[in-house]
């Protein structure tokens, strides 16, 4: 006879119970990842070995090193995959998975042998967010259906559970003190980023303000894991939304997948309805084209409103796990707004939206040819949201995807350039490669290998400073940044910050951006070169106090030089959040 302990019936799967609405938890802690058997393993760490060295470019990666690089784990050469197959690959991943919310203390070992009774366990990890919640990726989807099977449907006393059999679960102990006697249970250590202070002092102890910039980036980049979980959260969604679109598809889009995403970034997705109108526009053989009896609305946003609000709905009454879901429908791109509470992220549901995929993928390619670029959109980002110059609420400053496409720009105006302009990139695009979305022209080559890599061999010390040194002297009053030319042009209109949008020339990115805000970037840019002209060859042996980048995190940074004060920008700034 098998004790409590060691029978996997012992473990109960119930789909979550309901939870009370709470603000989300901005981070996730990802706690152990540990596959299954030896075979299992080698294979899992295989490819974890690929993967986690620069986790943001995941498969695909043809990141250069440049001269005296200290990111040895940048030096790996990939697969090459294109954007794409690294998103069909990771989509594909994710449906095989499941999620689920397990108690404080759960026997790793058993929960494992008894999910195997499904099929085989090709990955698995475990994080904390409301709970420790486990991530379980089966090497067959039927694997879900069939615990699907065997899970219930949970009983409330006072409150009546929604029937929905998702593939979010939740696991109960049936002996719960007999279980908490097993010596495997999982260890949880958060794998959020460090205080804003435990950052500092450890930038401060690097060799070199280059030594600091790859650290502050391994620090905040987006883990494997969590990409996983991004990618996850997102077959979830698909699930509910699938109910009435069956062909339609859930992409994460934005920082999730640039490679540029930091921990704690909110997670942008996509639903991709197009792919339904693609199958049936196939089916056309015989002397009759038929046709699937549809409602029709004035025009494609209306239809964007509608399909939203319909998922939206749902998502509230229906949806496991999401909370707090808003219906922004009347925005430019109207968006369902709502927190996924088990996985932690803030997300952003928007349709119709096939230029944001197309600016991601194009920001993707530009993070992998060389590594200098993620390192630096990084440090960029970190500066512009420790001193306020971006937030996490819309208003007069700049986005993070402006800032991103500034980095891009000035390493284009490099000599020799470290990046290719956007024509260039597509003159270097083949047949399959070709994209028109709306009208607007969005070819790129796809296949990184066809791009030339850079001869500039600036460090990523040099790059820094003269970015600051660039952007505190650009004109912003007469010139726009085009990356499709690499060139600056003159400005189409008066907004005090013109950045051309790459595939909508006639729009400006940055048209939020007001005066004031201008002058605090032009500002603390000036300072900041300002800084690491004076701490040139300084490092952690020379230095007693925060030095180089150290330096310019310190919100400190605009007394230094009797700065005017910065008028009241966003709030909250910190290393954590996005
Ligand atoms: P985070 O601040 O880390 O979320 O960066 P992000 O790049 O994800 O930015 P955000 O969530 O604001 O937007 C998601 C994606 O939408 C971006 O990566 C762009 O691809 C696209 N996007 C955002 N703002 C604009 C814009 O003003 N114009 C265009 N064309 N695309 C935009
Ligand atoms: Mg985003």
């Amino acid at each position: 006879m098998r004790t409590a302990t060691s029978d996997p019936s012992s473990l109960l799967l119930s789909p979550p119970p309901s939870r009370q609405q709470a603000a989300m938890a901005a981070r996730v802690g990802l706690v152990t990842c540990l596959p299954l058997c030896a075979q299992v393993r080698g294979r899992f760490l295989d490819s974890l070995h690929r993967h986690l060295s620069s986790p943001g470019t995941a498969i695909l990666k043809r990141e250069e090193p440049p001269a005296g690089s200290a990111e040895p784990g940048l030096q790996e050469k990939s697969n090459n995959k294109t954007f794409s197959e690294v998103q069909k690959e990771r989509r594909e991943q994710a449906q095989r998975s499941i999620l689920i919310s397990c108690p404080k203390k759960v026997p790793e070992k058993k929960l494992l042998k008894h999910l195997c009774q499904h099929g085989e366990i090709t990955n698995h990890f475990f994080f904390e967010s409301f709970g420790i919640h486990a991530v379980i990726e089966f090497s067959k989807k039927e694997s879900i259906a069939s615990l699907q099977d065997a899970t219930f449907i949970p009983r409330g006393e006072t409150e009546f559970p929604i029937p929905f059999k998702s593939r979010f679960f939740h696991l109960n102990l049936k002996n719960p003190s007999n279980q908490t006697s097993d010596g495997m249970l999982v260890q949880c250590s958060n794998q959020s980023s460090p205080l804003n202070a435990d950052l500092i002092q450890t930038l401060c102890n690097a060799e070199s303000v280059e030594g600091q910039i790859i650290t502050l980036m391994r620090t905040l980049q987006i883990t494997e894991e969590n990409i996983r979980l991004r990618y996850l959260s997102c077959s979830l969604i698909e699930d509910i939304a699938a109910a009435y679109f069956p062909s339609c598809t859930i992409k994460p889009f934005g920082s999730s997948v640039n490679s540029f995403g930091k921990l704690g970034c909110d997670l942008d997705m996509f639903l991709d309805l197009d792919d339904i109108g693609k199958n049936s526009a196939t089916k056309t053989a015989g002397p009759f084209l038929m046709e699937y009896q549809v409602k029709s609305v004035p025009s494609e946003r209306w239809a964007t409103q509608k399909i939203l609000a319909v998922i939206g709905e749902c998502l509230d009454n229906f949806g496991p796990g999401c909370v707090s879901v808003q219906k922004i429908l009347h925005a430019r791109c109207p968006l369902v707004r709502f927190s996924h509470q088990a996985s932690g992220f803030q997300c952003d549901l928007t349709a119709n939206n096939r230029i944001a995929m197309k600016s991601s993928e194009l920001l993707y390619i530009y993070g992998s040819l060389d590594s200098r670029v993620r390192a630096l959109v990084f440090s960029v980002r970190c500066w512009a949201r420790q001193h306020a110059l971006t937030s996490s609420i819309p208003g007069a400053w700049l986005t993070n995807f402006s800032l991103t496409i500034m980095v891009i720009f000035f390493l284009q105006k490099r000599s020799p350039p470290v990046l290719p302009s956007l024509d260039y990139l597509k003159n270097l695009a083949d047949a399959r490669d070709k994209c028109i979305i709306e009208g607007n022209d969005c070819t790129f080559v796809s296949n990184l290998d066809r791009i030339k890599p850079s001869e500039n061999t600036e460090t990523l010390d040099i790059l820094l400073c003269q970015f600051f040194e660039y952007f505190g002297n650009f004109s912003f009053n007469k010139n726009s940044i085009n990356i499709r030319k690499g060139k600056e042009q003159n400005k189409p209109d008066s907004s005090p910050v013109y950045i051309q949008n790459p595939f909508e020339p006639a729009l400006n990115i940055s048209r939020n951006v007001n005066e004031s805000q201008l002058e605090r970037f032009v500002h603390l840019a000036r300072e900041s070169a300002w800084i690491l002209q004076e701490d040139k060859g300084r490092s952690s042996k020379s230095s007693s106090h925060p030095w180089g980048l150290a330096a310019l995190l310190q919100p400190s940074v605009s007394n230094k030089s009797k700065a005017k004060k910065p008028g009241r920008g966003p709030t909250g700034p910190c290393l954590r959040g996005k």
